[in-house]
């Protein structure tokens, strides 16, 4: 029998309604449309809004489309998984939260936190459940709620994230489609750069940490890109050379959409053409785990069963990685 790969049979994405633009940007803090989108590429984010609305939301809400479009009963899923930084609560975990909104009731459910490379490092956990042959339905959700740990005063920070996700189906294939394969690091010595100072275990929530501003997330931008726009780079051009790709064999590019000028490096890095890049940085910003199935969601309608994708991520921690996956079907 041939090797038994995790094909993605089914994408779909959601976003919260409220749209911040740079120009309502300018009013809450020093800052200019021009200097957005010429440093990063982003005009506009979306933002969950409302009482006890949390991640889970963005999850339930791409889930639940995944499942109607792809025709699929919530109680034959056997796994799903939730990348996510901005868990709903500490615990339980998302993923519970959304398989019982869903109706998942015979899932087994987990998050997994890899900040903005948690969807890859989800993806390639996931296909190895599919890979033993042990599970039939996998779903595998990214998706932040990045403006519950922003601090809207802070220039550096509130221009570049936004909330959003998505989620695919994981299902088996025998002809060779699916996750081919996946290149992921980490790097701890990167935490100095991006992370939150508080409301962990290390230094949980006092009164002292709020007023301190320490549950926001902290970053140094310049430390961070210089590292994002060599590793993300270095790893897509990795895989690729590890499994005979050129940039002509490549259909698409999916990058992770945290800087249009790292995503622009990495494409050069690849060989291949910005027509061949997705790219929703402009209208979501950095949805952190978010970001990939977004794009995937957004591009479906091109994709053809066949086309070589490359996925690569980079985010806090440090982590970053790339997934090779050759497409499973023409979008209908
Ligand atoms: C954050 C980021 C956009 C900043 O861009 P940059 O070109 O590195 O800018 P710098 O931080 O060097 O700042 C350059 C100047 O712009 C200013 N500046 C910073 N943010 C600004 C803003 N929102 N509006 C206007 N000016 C701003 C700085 O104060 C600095 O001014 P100075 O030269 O007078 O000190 C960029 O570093 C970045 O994208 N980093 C990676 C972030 C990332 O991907 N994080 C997610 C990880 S998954």
């Amino acid at each position: 029998m041939n090797k038994i790969t995790a094909a993605i049979t089914g994408v779909h994405g959601w976003v919260p309604d409220y749209v911040l633009t740079n120009k309502e940007l300018e009013t809450m803090v020093e800052t200019n449309d021009e200097w957005i989108t010429s440093r990063t590429g982003i005009k506009e984010r979306r933002i969950l809004k409302g009482e006890n609305q949390g991640t889970s939301v963005i999850g339930t809400g791409a889930v639940k489309g995944l499942l109607e479009k792809t025709g699929t009963d919530a109680k034959d899923i056997d796994l799903l998984i939730c990348a996510t930084t901005t868990p709903d609560m500490l615990f339980p975990a998302t993923a519970n939260v959304i398989s019982h909104n869903v109706g998942a009731i015979n899932a087994f459910s987990y998050d997994l936190q890899a900040a903005c490379s948690g969807f890859l490092f989800a993806l390639s956990t996931a296909s190895q459940f599919i890979e033993t042959g042990k599970y039939k339905k996998v779903i595998v959700v990214g998706a932040d709620k990045m403006s519950s740990i922003i601090d809207y005063t802070d220039r550096q920070t509130c221009i570049i994230f936004g909330d959003g996700g998505g989620a695919v189906l994981l299902e088996p294939d025998t002809e060779g489609y699916g996750i081919k394969d996946s290149i992921l690091h980490t790097d701890g010595s990167g935490e100095q750069f991006l992370h939150m100072k508080a409301g962990g275990s290390r230094k949980p929530a006092t009164p002292e940490t709020l007023l301190a501003k320490e549950h926001y997330v902290f970053q140094e931008g310049s430390q961070v890109f210089k590292f994002a726009v060599t590793n993300m780079a270095s790893v897509a051009a990795e895989i690729m050379e590890k499994n005979n790709l050129t940039g002509d064999d490549v259909a698409w590019l999916v990058p992770h959409q945290a800087n249009k000028r790292i995503i622009d490096a990495t494409a050069n890095r690849m060989g291949v053409n910005s027509d061949k890049v997705m790219l929703n940085i402009h209208k979501y910003g950095n949805t952190t785990s978010g970001t990939i199935p977004l794009c995937l969601w957004e591009y479906e309608k091109q994709l053809k069963k066949g086309d070589n994708l490359i996925l690569a991520a980079f985010g806090g921690g440090f982590t970053w990685g790339s997934v090779y996956v050759k497409w499973a079907y023409d979008s209908k």
